[in-house]
């Protein structure tokens, strides 16, 4: 049998018949591969639950964290519910499925390039990438709605029962720290949340300002303090590999059909491949 890989994905934008496409289309290269979901599969609960299920049945394993998109509560929504309960209602949809989530053990790539401890998280963001470091939130985010760069989270990814996002992320920071700390140390971990965990790759946005949704500054320091091997991330549909403090960022989005029909556009279809690490 061939070699198997742990592969990664993200933002595939399923509302788009496109991207239904190339979910549909998305095979492993060989029997044991696992795939990597990195948010924002899609708005309805009904395509989310399409998704999840057409790329559960084709891999070995799918690891799932939430993007924005998922936790939004459109009006067109059959599932009515909002911010805490609508992620706890997907997380029971993913362990249906048999789909690992940020709630679950975390599980071990054993393959080649492994042992590795996949860590599926589940963050958000506080709006403390700001453009202006000398802005308060509140300064930030008035610039932001000036500029007329306002992140549709606003309007539809509810934080219930918490009174906003940021508390939100700075729960689910304090959770997933103290998961974290009883680790074994010498384990090898791949990170994974919709969201970069250091800021450098949004340095490059068209619109800075956007930034303010795009992770917080309370992960800066996850990739030295923790034995990262990598860290996937999507949300910002700008597909590439960087490297932050010796660590391997993988960017692995797919997009929107008018981002990725650009030529110069690299989306990332076949997935990524996270292990065993190959350089290109
Ligand atoms: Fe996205
Ligand atoms: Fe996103």
């Amino acid at each position: 049998m061939d070699q198997a890989h742990l592969l990664a994905i993200s933002d595939l934008h399923v509302v788009h018949p496109e991207n239904r496409k190339i979910v549909e289309e998305l095979r492993p290269s060989s029997e044991g591969d696992w795939l990597i979901v990195a948010g924002d599969v899609g708005e309805l609960s009904t395509d989310i639950a399409w998704a999840l299920e057409t790329l559960s049945r084709n891999f070995a394993k799918v690891i799932w964290v939430p993007g924005n998109h998922e936790l939004w509560t459109p009006k067109e929504d059959p599932l009515p519910l909002r911010g805490v309960a609508r992620y706890e209602h997907l997380v029971e949809l993913c362990r249906s499925l048999g789909v690992v989530t940020p709630e679950d053990p975390y599980p071990t790539w054993e393959g080649a390039g492994g042992p590795v401890t996949v860590v599926p998280l589940f963050l958000l963001y506080d709006y403390t990438f700001r453009p202006d470091p000398g802005h308060s939130r509140k300064e930030a985010l008035e610039k932001a709605y000036e500029h007329g760069v306002v992140c549709t989270d606003e309007f539809l990814l509810h934080p219930d029962p918490y009174p906003t996002r940021d508390a939100w992320c700075a729960a689910r920071l304090e959770e997933t720290e103290a998961r974290l700390a009883a680790l074994p140390a010498d384990a090898r971990l791949v990170l994974v949340n919709h969201f970069p965990l250091v800021r450098e790759p949004t340095r490059i946005l068209y619109y800075p300002d956007f930034a303010l949704w795009c992770g917080t500054e309370r992960t800066a320091d996850w990739l030295t303090r923790f034995n990262v091997e990598a860290m996937v991330y999507g949300h910002l549909h700008i597909p590439r590999t960087t490297w932050h403090e010796g660590v391997r960022c993988e960017e692995v989005s797919v997009g929107y059909p008018r981002e990725w029909r650009r030529p110069q556009h690299k989306r990332t279809v076949p997935p990524r491949r996270i292990l065993p690490y190959q350089a290109e």
